[in-house]
């Protein structure tokens, strides 16, 4: 082989090796008080489907993601965690057996249906929320630990083993899809609370918890997955308060938390005043906070299961408008699978449906006028 020849060799190694570099992955991230995603910083509507982790027909998952895609969705919350305390032979990710080792199921009725949800993702350009436990007992969850750890809602929060075991199955789900565009942000766990607590025991869990996951994924966003409890304010109603042991201004200043997060249930949590304006101030007011700390709110599960219609635009709306809010996020996404309608909890609102279109085309189409808003 002579020099040319060599040369020649290594000029073709470079072309075929070029035309094979992808163009740089684009990662969502927060740019100032909003969202980008796939390099438009922009508002965005998106939505709720705890159920998707869990089916077993890679169809269903598929049409969801493509339904998503067609109403201008960008962005889908799934549960990242289903923890157990018994065998089962329906889908689990992790078992907590009391008297076995934990164990995480990487296997076909584990995480690779938790894979097939990203896969969809991906194909239809869909951003996914993920968080990693529930503090409520649906899919194990916290109680989930407490049977196996002896700890309770609170000593969970700082209990070494327990949270050693919580931070193995946040590397196991991490590590699959830390490279993925599909994924919007990783979620510490869905409406942590810690009631009776000091709030400095949410807010240190979360300031580790969050340093952890940036150890182990840098390119991803982070945040809490709360409610959004205030530290006083508004009405003074139960909601502005730290009764459920979380400070959400004391959380979102954390260096590893990209954004804030909150929900709204005004009827669970018992406020009998005019729902549509409670939860218009709730909003603006989460927005206040998060224009003062310079990092963008989420309004990521709303929901009402009467006068859906009346109520939701006027929220909708106002995260339109706050300059702080960057996307809104009803509860929940329903739709028709091929075993028939996904779970009605009141709340839901079918693709295609009356309500659906009347809510979502209206809002997209404000969300269009705002521009880049
Ligand atoms: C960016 O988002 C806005 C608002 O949703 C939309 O109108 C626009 O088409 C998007 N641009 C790109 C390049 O996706
Ligand atoms: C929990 O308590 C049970 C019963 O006392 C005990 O057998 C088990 O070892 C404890 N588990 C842990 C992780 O401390
Ligand atoms: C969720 O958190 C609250 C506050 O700590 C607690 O009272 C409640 O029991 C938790 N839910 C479950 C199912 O443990
Ligand atoms: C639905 O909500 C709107 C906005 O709050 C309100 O004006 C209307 O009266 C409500 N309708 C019913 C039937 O409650």
């Amino acid at each position: 082989m002579n020099f040319f020849t060599l040369i020649f060799l290594a000029l073709t190694a470079v072309v075929a090796n070029s035309a094979k570099i992808p163009i740089r992955a684009q990662y969502p991230s927060t740019s100032g008080l909003k969202f980008t995603i796939d390099g438009n910083a922009t508002y965005f509507a998106g939505t709720n489907s705890y159920w998707i982790s869990f089916l077993t027909n890679d169809a269903d998952v598929d049409l969801v993601m493509s339904h998503l895609n067609t109403a201008n969705l960008k962005v889908l919350r799934v549960w990242g965690f289903n923890d157990i305390n018994k065998a089962t032979s329906e889908v689990w990710y992790q078992s907590l057996i009391p008297g076995q080792q934990p164990k995480i199921n990487t296997g076909a009725n584990g995480l690779q249906r938790l894979d097939a949800v990203v896969r969809a993702a991906e194909k239809h350009g869909i951003k996914l929320i993920i968080p990693f436990v529930n503090n409520w007992s649906d899919y194990g969850g916290i109680p989930a630990y407490n049977t196996y750890f002896n700890t309770t809602s609170t000593t969970w929060f700082t209990n070494t083993a327990a949270q050693a075991q919580y931070r193995k199955y946040i590397k196991a789900v991490v590590s699959r899809y830390k490279t993925s565009e599909a994924i919007f942000a990783w979620e510490l766990g869905n409406e942590p609370r810690c009631q009776g607590c000091v709030t400095s025991v949410i807010t240190n869990w979360a300031k580790g918890v969050s340093a952890y996951i940036k150890s182990l994924d840098s390119r991803h966003m982070v945040t809490l997955g709360d409610e959004g409890w205030l530290n006083g304010g508004g009405d003074g109603t139960y909601p502005y308060t730290t009764w459920e042991g979380v400070d959400f201004e004391a959380v979102l200043k954390l260096p590893n938390i990209d954004f804030g997060t909150f929900h709204l249930y005004p009827i669970s949590w018992g406020i009998t005043t005019d729902h549509a304006a409670w939860g218009k101030a709730w909003f603006a007011n989460h927005g206040d906070i998060c224009a003062k700390v310079g990092k963008p709110c989420l309004a990521e599960e709303f929901g009402a299961t009467t006068n859906k219609t009346g109520i939701l635009p006027i929220w909708q709306r106002q995260a339109l408008d706050h300059p702080a809010i960057g996307g809104d996020m009803y509860w929940q996404y329903g739709d028709k699978l091929s075993y028939g309608n996904t779970h009605d909890d009141g709340y839901t609102i079918y693709y295609g449906s009356d309500v659906f279109k009347t809510l979502m085309l209206g809002h997209a189409a404000d969300i269009q006028s705002a521009g880049s808003n």
